[in-house]
Parts: structure tokens; C-alpha cells; sequence
């Protein structure tokens, strides 16, 4: 079946869905993206990731496209076009196409870019039965990590760093060793002393939409919730470690850097977790 993107208004075959060169995504990374996972052709979280579209937009002055209803069409119609079922459908906003100079240009409308593509979601099941490998490593990121930019290449060295070593993900931590998040996942660790915790939002981290449905989770189950850093060897020394995102939902993670986590196998926290998630993203989908 050939695949469909929405690009500026048109949907067409994917392979021939083209942006301009003088385009700002491709020119300076200066746009914004979205990630929503898909159950059942409907959308999860989508009001969370829809906000914080409107914050990264904001932040960074690029005109709103659309209207959130408007921008929900054209997602679901993404997501039909293509017959996805259980995947992933991808948003990416740009400041727009205009002739190359680092300042803002007047009068540009953004460029609106909606992929679509099927994931098999028991290969993720899998994968979190066993658990998955983690490694760490520096995070090179700017000051700004709270902002989706399409700005990724930090992300992208910290991902394939784990993917040569044969690990699911990258940790990356500050300059006090302490983790901040993972290339594109946000880290929690169960403590030695049995406490959950994560890095608060107010540092220099991405504000995960499914960070905060688990939170919401995590009060409704009664779970012992520190939301403050944690250092590597914290996190080495956990009962246990997982990441979140909407991609991945949570990953429990059985190594870092080649050190066991717990027994080497997924904990109960995270086991639980991930299953009631899902249980609530896939009710919710809209
Ligand atoms: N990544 N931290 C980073 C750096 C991320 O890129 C992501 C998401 C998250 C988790 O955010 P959320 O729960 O809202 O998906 C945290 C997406 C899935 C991606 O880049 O494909």
C-alpha cells in the first residue's frame, strides 16, 4: 500500500511529498514537531501534545498554522489516508520558506508537514517483557531542551552511541553526573529505598506528555513519588530504571553501561506502569 504525507495543504504519495530547499526546517532546524502514538485509528494524549505544540510555537514566535480542531483533521485524515490502525502519526511545523538569513522573515507562513506510519505494538511488548539495555552519556544539548525543536543531532549522536553498543537508549547526563533524560524518552529510576523518582521539569528537559499522564497514574496508585534528579550511579544502584515517551510508552530498562538493574529483569513498578498506561492511553484516544 503506498503511504501518504500531508504537506502545506496537499496530500500526496510520500515518496514524491517534497519541502523547499530555502525551507527554514532544513535551513536552520528553526520548527517544532509533535508525536502522537495511535491505537485503533485514534489519537493518544491528544489535548497534551496539542498544548505543547502551542508552547513550543510560542516560545519560539512561530505563528500558530492552524486551529487545534483544524490541525485534528488533517492528522486523522493523515492517519486514515495511510490505514494506520496502531502506530504513530508525526507533525512537524516550520517558520516557513524563505531566501536564507539567520533573522526572522516577514510575512512567512509556516510550513505544516503530518506523516503517518504503522507500528507493530507487540514487538514493543516484547521488547518489555525482557526489559531493554541503557547506556549513558554527556548531554551536549542547548539551554532550551523544554522546546520539541526539530533541532535533534545531540539526540541523534546519543541515540546511535546506544545503538553501537546494542542498547535501546542513551541517558544523558549533566555536568553534576546527574541524568537528565534520554535521547528521546524521559528516565525515572525506582531507589534503593523504594522511592520513584524522576528530574523535575523546571531543568533543562522536554515536559513529556506521557512523564505527566504517568504522574497523574503514578498519585491514583499511591506510588512514593520524589520528583527530583538522580545521579548515574543512583541509577545503577535502582531497584530499578525506565524511560517514557509517547513512542515507547515505558521501557523498562534491565542494564546501564553493561551494570544489571535489580535482578536483570523488568520490576514490578514499571511492569504495572506500562500496563495501565496503555490500558488508559488506548480508552482515551480520541
Ligand atoms: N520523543 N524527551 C525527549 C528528548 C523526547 O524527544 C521525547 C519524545 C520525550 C518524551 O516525550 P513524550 O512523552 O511527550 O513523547 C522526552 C518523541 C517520541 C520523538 O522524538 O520521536
Amino acid at each position: 500500500m503506498s503511504r501518504v504525507a500531508y504537506v502545506n495543504g496537499t496530500y500526496s504519495p510520500r515518496d514524491e511529498a517534497v519541502v523547499h530547499i530555502e525551507d527554514r526546517g532544513f535551513q536552520f532546524a528553526d520548527g517544532v514537531y509533535e508525536v502522537w502514538s495511535v491505537f485503533d485509528g485514534r489519537l493518544a494524549d491528544f489535548d497534551g501534545h496539542m498544548q505543547r505544540l502551542h508552547r513550543s510555537l510560542n516560545e519560539l514566535k512561530i505563528e500558530i498554522p492552524m486551529t487545534a480542531a483544524a490541525l485534528g483533521v488533517v492528522l486523522r485524515e493523515t492517519v486514515r489516508r495511510n490505514r494506520v490502525r496502531d502506530g504513530i502519526v508525526y507533525l512537524q511545523v516550520t517558520r516557513g520558506t524563505a531566501p536564507r538569513d539567520h533573522a526572522f522573515p516577514a510575512d512567512v507562513a509556516p510550513s505544516v508537514i503530518v506523516t503517518a506510519k504503522r507500528i507493530d505494538l507487540s514487538k514493543g511488548d516484547r521488547t518489555a517483557v525482557n526489559g531493554a539495555a541503557g547506556v549513558t552519556q554527556p548531554d551536549i544539548r542547548w539551554g532550551r531542551c523544554d522546546i520539541k525543536t526539530v533541532g535533534l543531532l545531540p539526540n541523534v549522536l546519543a541515540k546511535q552511541a546506544a545503538r553501537e553498543r546494542g542498547a535501546y537508549e542513551c541517558l544523558m547526563y549533566d555536568e553534576m553526573g546527574l541524568v537528565t533524560e534520554g535521547s528521546s524518552t524521559n528516565a525515572w529510576i525506582v531507589d534503593e529505598n523504594g522511592k520513584l523518582r524522576t528530574r523535575d521539569t523546571q531543568a533543562n528537559i522536554l515536559r513529556g506528555v506521557t512523564r505527566a499522564a504517568i504522574l497523574k497514574l503514578v498519585e491514583a496508585e499511591g506510588v512514593e513519588l520524589d520528583e527530583r534528579a538522580f545521579s548515574v550511579e543512583e541509577a545503577k544502584k535502582a531497584r530499578e530504571v525506565f524511560v517514557t515517551a509517547a513512542s515507547s510508552f515505558v521501557m523498562p530498562l534491565v542494564s546501564l553501561d553493561g551494570v544489571k538493574i535489580g535482578d536483570g529483569k523488568p520490576g514490578p513498578i514499571a511492569t504495572r506502569l506500562r500496563e495501565i498506561y496503555l490500558e488508559q492511553a488506548r480508552r482515551e484516544a480520541i
